[in-house]
């Protein structure tokens, strides 16, 4: 079995989880499913704006393993931030994941976009004025309900976090961000697990856009271990106690994504070298609204 980590509120969470988005194209989505959990993953990580809650509940539902067993993960969308959407936000991803409750539920980003706006580009038009601490507030009822075990956000860097954890009756479990060894933000790693919040990198291979894969370092330790540079990249992440939700629809990489190996403390240093700040997700770098979204600096932060 995957190995777990223990959340701020004593739920274990497996420390290698599939991703799902993008990973519905060709409609194989159920198939990758049941074959992830017949390999043993058991975390599954989703999204409302990833579109295929529905597919992934429908392969839920045919799964033999106990739910208990199962740990999933969903986000919720920019225009449910105001505080009186939540709930209905919550029960919506429960109907389309056929589930009674989630392991965890995660704010996608910090801002908010008016109701009527699902757009994965907003433009200034979209936005809407709520405080992240107002939809913050409505996450926390939520764990009152039964429906969530623990409550998290996703994007958050460590200007936000500053300014929301003294307000927090409940701290975040995890902050779930891009983290790839060309996007390492270690200051936000250490931040996060300073205060007990589980960091999870999203695409942890780079994804499509990001060639690590293809760094000749990564390649050259892969080859020391005998292993491929995807495996490398992964366990670089989970040696930094970083979870890790690679995507992938092929079982040979499915399994693959399972073993890790063990790097020396020589090669997980000399990552550093290799650090470029590329990042495949960024969809406030072209509105200066969201600019601050992606500021490190506390000032430059709204909240
Ligand atoms: P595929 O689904 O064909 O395996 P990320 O999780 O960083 O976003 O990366 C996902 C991308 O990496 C997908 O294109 C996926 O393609 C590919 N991928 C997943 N696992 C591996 C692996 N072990 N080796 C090479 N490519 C992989």
């Amino acid at each position: 079995p995957v190995k777990t980590i223990t959340l701020n509120n004593g739920v274990a969470m497996p420390e290698i989880g599939l991703g799902t988005w993008k990973a519905d194209e060709e409609g194989i989505l159920a198939k990758t499913i049941k074959k992830a959990v017949d390999l043993g993953y058991r975390h599954i990580d989703c999204a409302k704006i990833y579109g295929n809650q529905k597919e992934i509940g429908k392969a839920l539902s045919e799964l033999t393993v106990p739910r208990k067993d199962l740990f999933i993960v969903s986000k919720i969308w920019q225009n449910v931030h105001r505080p009186e959407l939540v709930a209905g936000a919550l029960d919506d991803i429960l109907d389309e994941l056929q589930l009674e409750y989630l392991d965890l539920l995660l704010i996608h980003w910090p801002y908010a976009q008016k109701p009527e706006s699902d757009t994965m580009n907003p433009t200034v038009d979209d936005l809407d004025n709520v405080p992240i601490m107002d939809t913050w507030r409505a996450m926390e009822a939520l764990l009152d309900s039964g429906k969530v075990r623990s409550i998290g956000v996703s994007n958050f860097n460590q200007a936000i976090l500053e300014k929301m954890i003294p307000q927090c009756r409940v701290v975040p479990a995890v902050n779930q961000v891009e983290i790839h060894p060309y996007n390492q933000a270690p200051e936000l790693v250490k931040f996060c697990q300073e205060n007990n919040i589980v960091v999870t990198g999203y695409c942890p291979l780079g994804g499509t856009k990001i060639s690590v894969m293809d760094d000749d370092f990564i390649k050259r330790v892969a080859n020391a271990h005998a292993c491929t540079p995807a495996q490398v990249a992964l366990s670089w992440s989970l040696a930094r106690g970083v979870v890790v939700i690679p995507k992938s629809t092929n079982e040979l990489r499915l399994e693959q994504n399972l073993k890790t190996v063990t790097l020396t403390s020589d090669e997980m240093r000399m990552f550093s070298k290799i650090e470029k700040h590329e990042r495949k997700v960024d969809p406030g770098r072209d509105l200066k609204e969201l600019e601050w979204v992606f500021h490190e600096d506390t000032a430059a932060c709204p909240l």
